[in-house]
């Protein structure tokens, strides 16, 4: 009768082991849902914020925040209101680029600058779906 708790201790460890082992990957693999989940909504965001903070470092002066020119500069220069639909379906995705990237001029006048050297065409192309976005 010594030999029998040792051999029921040596029976019982690994079992327990297992058990254990198996709670551990059910956790790791909900963490890792989950870390994948929260790692998509940060990127999504990040790139939100970026084109808005673009957009009011850069464009709300002539453009507005809201899109519609209604400012100082804006009406002067005579930007266009971007949420009117009809405006909208005037503007190309690829005449949109080419603008903030090179500017836009009235024969030698210069009506908006280029944004080209200030920014990466990632920005560039966030700020035409953030322009896309004032729609109503
Ligand atoms: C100095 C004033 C000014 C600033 C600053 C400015 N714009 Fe403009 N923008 C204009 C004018 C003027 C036009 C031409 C009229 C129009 O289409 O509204 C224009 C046109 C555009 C167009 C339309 C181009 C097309 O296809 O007809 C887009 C898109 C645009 N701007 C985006 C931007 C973005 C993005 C920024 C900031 C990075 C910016 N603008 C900064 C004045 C400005």
């Amino acid at each position: 009768m010594v030999d029998s708790p040792p051999a029921k201790k040596c029976r019982q460890k690994p079992l327990m082991g297992t058990e254990l082992n198996k709670n551990k990957s059910t956790v790791m693999k909900k963490l890792m849902v989950i870390g994948v989940a929260l790692l998509i909504a940060g990127a999504v965001s990040v790139r939100a914020a970026d084109a808005k903070e673009n957009w009011e470092k850069n464009c709300t002066k002539c453009h507005g925040a809201d899109g519609k020119g209604k400012t100082k500069m804006g009406e002067k220069a005579g930007v266009k209101d971007y949420t009117d639909a009809k405006v909208q379906a005037e503007l190309k995705d690829d005449a949109m680029t080419k603008a903030i990237k090179e500017g836009v001029k009235d024969g030698d006048k210069t009506k908006m600058k280029g944004f080209g050297d200030a920014l990466s065409d990632d920005e560039i192309k966030a700020l035409v779906k953030y322009v896309r976005d004032f729609k109503k």
